[in-house]
């Protein structure tokens, strides 16, 4: 007898006439003329198992007649071709334990459909819904995916720190980490808080991105990739935003701007059609259940090549679109979700890849352009999503690199191993992050962010 067979493997080989065991939930219950129909799912899939079982088990009317959505059972019995319509075959129980009771006068999940905003407030037991264990499982075939986009193409994964000491994006949104008592923090004579009394000597924080610790690596083993928590104590209370978030970061050296967006593309078409080709359970749910156009939104991206449009191209086209912005656009701003969202759902109808952006606008890190005023960057716009990806061509440059550091005010003691990176064998490199967050959103056609990763953490909430 084969015991804890997953339910998905029992459907894909159908090993009939043979006794097995089966452990999982009940999802829903029907009974008729002796006979109970219980519908068993294990979260290996999305499809459930169906049980019949009847009255000559043992435990029929204490235990299996009082079985409700929730509890949690052991079913052995004899796997045999269902003569019903709805599923090809089914599990004659011979033997049913339950391992757990979920009482239904206070179960929170029950036979019905609830709200993604009731479902965040249980967030611990909603992986087991249809559409939260469907992400759950595209999001784990997507972190696979990464890692095998990038293993066949020889990049080397490497583990960046969580804990540091710079400040990659130079926003300042970053979550303090410190061993300090916060009822008696040191005062230096300034009467600020002394951090060389702290944990590290200085003041530390947790990452915003691992980009700079990927570079000093790519400039040693040229192609690699970094894919971990980052976290941003920015206060954005939108559908697109998370303080701890997870990002995928590759960095090459011997690379520039366009080789850089050629990768981006590439990896974001793979992960897709990987996606596609190993979630149909999954994509088909979210294309019934959440967002109809889903396929061909996907579809739309993997057939096409994705648009590139300058920074001042897109300016343009923004200034002459006819369309009053709540935010007045001209050469310099920042460009806002609606701008985002026109390029690439109304100019373009397709993803678009804006480069090369005002230099003030952008973090230190980026290459200067031959313009003086604007830098190599690249950030991917997504229709429906905005900014999915953020990338850059560095400044490999000693004497670059250091006047821009200074000009932001950039604590370059901090930083002195970053710059020996352009003092010792410097070399033209780029690199990227990916959102992960996000591209489960597009994928998945989840609205909100909070819904593509189990334990959201977003301002203000504090579940789990
Ligand atoms: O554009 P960002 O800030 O770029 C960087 O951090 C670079 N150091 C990446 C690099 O070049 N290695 O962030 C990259 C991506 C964004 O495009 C967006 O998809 C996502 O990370 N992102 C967020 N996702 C969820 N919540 C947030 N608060 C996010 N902030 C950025
Ligand atoms: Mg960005």
């Amino acid at each position: 007898m084969e015991k804890r067979l997953r339910i998905k493997t029992i459907l894909a080989a159908k090993p009939l006439d043979r006794e097995i065991e089966i452990h999982g939930w009940l999802k829903s219950k029907r009974e008729s003329k002796g006979l109970a129909f219980l519908d068993i799912t294990d979260g290996s899939t999305l499809a459930g198992l169906q049980v019949v079982a009847d009255e000559s088990l043992s435990n029929f009317t204490t235990d299996v007649a009082r079985l409700t959505t929730g509890c949690s059972v052991a079913v052995r019995g004899l796997l045999v071709a269902s003569p019903a319509k709805g599923q090809e075959v089914e599990l004659h129980a011979r033997q049913i334990r339950v391992h757990g009771w979920a009482p239904p006068d206070s179960y929170p999940l029950q036979k019905k459909r609830h709200t993604f905003e009731f479902l965040r407030s249980v967030a611990h037991l909603r992986g087991r819904t249809n559409s939260l264990g469907a992400v759950a499982r595209v999001r784990s075939r997507l972190s696979w995916a990464i890692h095998l986009f990038f293993q066949q193409r020889g990049f080397f994964q490497i583990h960046t720190p969580i804990i540091t000491t710079s400040d990659c994006e130079g926003a300042g949104e970053m979550f303090t980490v410190t061993a300090l008592d916060l009822d008696r923090l040191p005062r230096n004579d300034a009467g600020s808080v002394d951090y060389s009394l702290d944990f590290f000597g200085r003041p530390a924080s947790l990452t915003v991105s691992g980009q700079l610790e990927a570079e000093s690596y790519a400039l040693a083993l040229g192609n690699v990739y970094t894919f971990g928590p980052t976290f941003r104590a920015e206060n954005s209370n939108t559908s697109r935003h998370l303080a701890e978030f997870w990002m995928v970061e590759p960095e090459m050296a011997f690379c520039d701007l366009e080789d850089d967006m050629d990768l981006a593309e590439e990896m974001l078409k793979f992960l897709i059609a990987d996606c596609l080709a190993n979630c149909g359970a999954e994509m088909d749910l979210f294309a019934r259940f959440i967002d109809k156009d889903l396929p061909a939104r996907l579809d739309n991206v993997l057939q096409h090549p994705f648009v590139r449009l300058s920074y001042t191209e897109a300016v343009k086209e923004l200034q002459n679109c006819g369309r009053s912005f709540t935010f007045p656009v001209a050469w310099g701003i920042d460009l806002q979700s609606e701008h985002e969202r026109y390029l690439a759902e109304t100019l373009c109808g397709r993803p678009v890849i804006v480069t090369d952006y005002p230099q003030s606008i952008k973090p230190f890190y980026m290459r200067c352009n031959d313009d003086g005023r604007t830098v190599a960057a690249m950030d991917i716009l997504f229709p429906g999503i905005g900014e999915i990806i953020g990338g850059s061509q560095r400044e490999e440059r000693f004497a670059q690199l250091k006047e821009r550091m200074e000009q932001a005010a950039i604590p370059l003691e901090n930083y002195e191993w970053y710059l020996d990176l352009r003092r010792y064998g410097t070399a033209p490199h780029a690199g990227f992050g990916l959102g992960f967050e996000r591209l489960i959103q597009f994928v998945t056609g989840m609205g909100n962010i909070r819904d593509v990763i189990p334990f959201p953490r977003t301002p203000g909430s504090s579940t789990i």
